[in-house]
């Protein structure tokens, strides 16, 4: 195979925050795959890199099933795999773009884990959800002998107990599905003054709450929403 395929991180949201490497890479590309959690539903991804993407690319959104089926998911995979490697035997200069950082928690990695290896592949990194959350609430990440976990709050009730206990710093992302459990640990264990929660960060419908308190009972968050915690601050 002689294309190039390059896996590209778009940022958390704003069109300004991809790097000025994925841009540029973006104007060059033949076919770009935009990964869609919804089927025939738009790509957030697609939407923040729209402005970069060269005139003469193709471009290709593919529907990832964003469910537990096993078997439905690996089709999906399964599929764009094949038609990557199709692409990359006919030449061609690929790009898979994907949310924040491709290497966390991202569509890329279920797709890189598929390929064969001797591929000629780059990846670009984005900056994180998380990144951009910290920078907007003021809040570190992590400092001196601090530990900081990141973590999806799907791990189950046990386990998010036990990481608040055991870390200084947490990023606690895919909180919205979870968010009354995580309320209720954080109050629990006296951090409510410790944590923030952003959601849709850098997008029109962005909210921020610097105080889990004030978020109302019937708030629908969307699947776009982290909650930062640090100790020490
Ligand atoms: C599948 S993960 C994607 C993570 C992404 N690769 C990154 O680097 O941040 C989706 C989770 O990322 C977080 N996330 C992504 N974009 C966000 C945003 N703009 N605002 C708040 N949280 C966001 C949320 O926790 C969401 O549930």
């Amino acid at each position: 195979m002689t294309g190039k395929l390059y896996a590209i991180g778009t940022g958390p949201g704003a069109a300004d925050l991809i790097t000025v490497r994925a841009a540029n890479l973006l104007a060059t590309m033949d076919i770009v795959y935009a990964p869609a959690a919804r089927k025939g539903g738009d790509s957030l991804a697609l939407s923040i890199v729209r402005p970069y993407i060269g005139q003469q690319t193709l471009i290709k959104e593919r529907h990832f099933p964003m469910t537990h089926n096993a078997a439905e998911k690996e089709q999906a995979w399964q599929a764009v795999v094949e038609e990557i490697k199709t692409d990359l035997a006919d030449n061609k200069k690929i790009a898979f773009i994907s949310l924040g950082d491709v290497m966390l928690y991202s569509t890329w990695v279920s797709v890189l884990e598929r390929l064969p290896d001797g591929l000629d592949i780059e990846v670009v990194p984005g900056i994180t959800s998380f990144a951009l959350i910290a920078a907007k609430t003021q809040r570190p990440l992590a400092m001196e002998t601090q530990s900081l976990v990141v973590m999806s709050c799907t791990v189950g009730k046990e386990a998010l107990a036990q990481a608040l206990k055991q870390h200084s710093s947490l990023v606690l992302m895919k909180a919205a599905s979870c968010l009354a459990d995580v309320k209720e640990l954080i109050e629990q264990q006296g951090l409510l003054d410790c944590a923030v929660l952003v959601s849709d960060a850098s997008l029109e419908t962005e909210k921020q709450y610097r105080n889990l308190r004030d978020i109302p009972v019937d708030e629908k968050l969307p699947y776009f929403t982290t909650v930062l915690v640090n100790k020490e601050w």
